[in-house]
């Protein structure tokens, strides 16, 4: 039987929406529909009646369109409501095999930390395992030992946070059926292995917020959002030159650039009264202050962190002309811009694999991935291990409602 599959982006500027099923021979994409977001400001829902309007016109949308319905979805989730603790749990072994009870049991000592009540929990990762006193050992089944010993991280979410998402969510009718955090879907999407292995900058840059994460030895090490983004540059150009935020948008897109080309050549631009020209170098360097301010931000964020290979930018913004390059020339390292890959190709999707869209594509491959793996919607320990080793490799966290998780909330 085939089972119905709907992921849900709720960005500042739009909301995604994509549908499929997942079917014995493999998952199926239907189509992605995307709508104007209302009632949502830097990332949090400022409006809950317009944010649901919004989220019902999605679904009415696809509804229509592919001749489904859509009841329930996967959702991401990032911002400052996210935290990320470290644990250690422990459990005895006898001398004998590591079964995976034993490494549940190890687990599920690690997540039984107090969790204060306005917080809940999303994900506990298994990051190492020590076996009698010996550490760095990546996947214990099936050696034999005393005492297993394991590092997981915990990632709690501002309950407050969840309830005005699920709250906008079910007043369009839609259950919201897991949150992933949000870093972990966009490295699916668009991360190659040898990025997370050597380290990478993963920076998505929206229309209201950029959402920083770096990962390297295939785990997260460090993520942080910022309340800035494109909405920025557009509004700084509506107000720098005087004209609407739309014409202001169309300027950016049309020949907006993040580097400085001295270029003597005038543009017409459509105030409000008049037509009237403006020398493109005028645009160039309002959009260069607020991307140059964006960058030293993203550089305070990496104080203190490990080298990395490069940098993977992705989301709208990434798009803006030049971006890339200015990114390179002040961080001092490889950018490249991260589209959506590794899809079967389908028409209805031709030309949505863009950056936009990455993030709801690597929510859809960690739902497909998951539910092949257990049809329950459980996570095998071995899929866990696996999935702290290559990092989502094969996405198997411990979620809120899996089966191995998740009473721990304050017991
Ligand atoms: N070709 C382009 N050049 C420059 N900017 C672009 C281009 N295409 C889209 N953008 C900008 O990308 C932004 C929207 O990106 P995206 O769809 O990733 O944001 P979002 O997911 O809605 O917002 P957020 O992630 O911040 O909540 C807008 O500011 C838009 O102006
Ligand atoms: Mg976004």
């Amino acid at each position: 039987m085939a089972h119905e599959i709907n992921c849900l982006d709720i960005g500042t500027t739009k909301i995604n929406l994509l549908t499929g099923r997942l079917t014995a021979s493999g998952p199926e994409l239907k189509g992605l529909i995307t709508v104007p977001s209302k009632g949502i400001r830097k990332g949090v829902i400022i409006d809950m009646q317009e944010a649901s309007s919004s989220i019902k016109d999605a679904i009415k949308e696809a509804e229509k369109r592919y001749s489904i319905r859509v009841d329930s979805v996967i959702t991401a989730i990032s911002g400052s409501s996210i935290q990320i603790i470290e644990s250690y749990g422990a459990t005895g072994i006898g001398g004998k095999k590591i079964r995976d009870k034993d490494v549940e049991n190890a687990i599920n000592s690690a997540g039984s930390v107090y969790i204060p009540l306005d917080r809940e929990l999303l994900h506990i990762i298994p990051v190492e395992f020590s076996l009698d006193g010996e550490s760095g050992i990546k996947n214990p089944l099936g050696m034999k030992g005393f005492r297993l010993e394991v590092k997981v991280q915990i990632i709690t979410a501002l309950v407050n946070h969840l309830e005005n998402l699920s709250g906008a969510c079910e007043q369009a009718g839609l259950r919201i059926k897991e949150f992933i955090f949000k870093p972990f879907a966009l490295q699916r999407a668009i991360l190659k292995d040898e990025e997370i292995e050597g380290g990478v900058l993963l920076v998505d840059i929206g229309g209201g917020t950029t959402d920083i994460s770096i990962f390297k030895d295939r785990r997260l090490i460090s993520t942080e959002t910022i309340p800035v983004g494109g909405n920025h540059i557009t509004n700084d150009l509506a107000i720098g030159l005087k004209i609407p935020v739309q014409e202001a948008e169309r300027l950016k897109i049309k020949y907006g650039s993040a580097v400085l080309r001295n270029s003597p050549d005038e543009i017409e631009i459509d105030s409000l009264r008049n037509k009237r020209t403006v020398s493109l170098g005028i645009v160039e360097e309002i959009i260069y202050a607020r991307a140059e301010e964006l960058i030293s931000l993203i550089k305070d964020s990496m104080k203190g962190l490990p080298g990395l290979c490069g940098t993977v930018i992705t989301g709208g913004s990434s798009l803006l002309n030049g971006l890339d390059s200015l990114i390179e020339s002040l961080l001092g390292m490889p950018v490249r811009i991260g589209y959506p890959e590794g899809f079967r190709a389908s028409p209805v999707l031709s030309g949505m694999f863009i950056p936009q869209n990455s993030l709801v594509f690597g929510l859809w491959k960690m739902a497909t991935e998951r539910k092949r793996s257990d049809k329950n919607w459980r996570y095998r320990i071995e899929d866990l291990i696996e999935w702290a080793r290559g990092l989502l490799n094969t996405p198997k966290t411990l979620l809120k409602g899996g089966s191995l998780c998740l009473s721990l909330k304050n017991s």
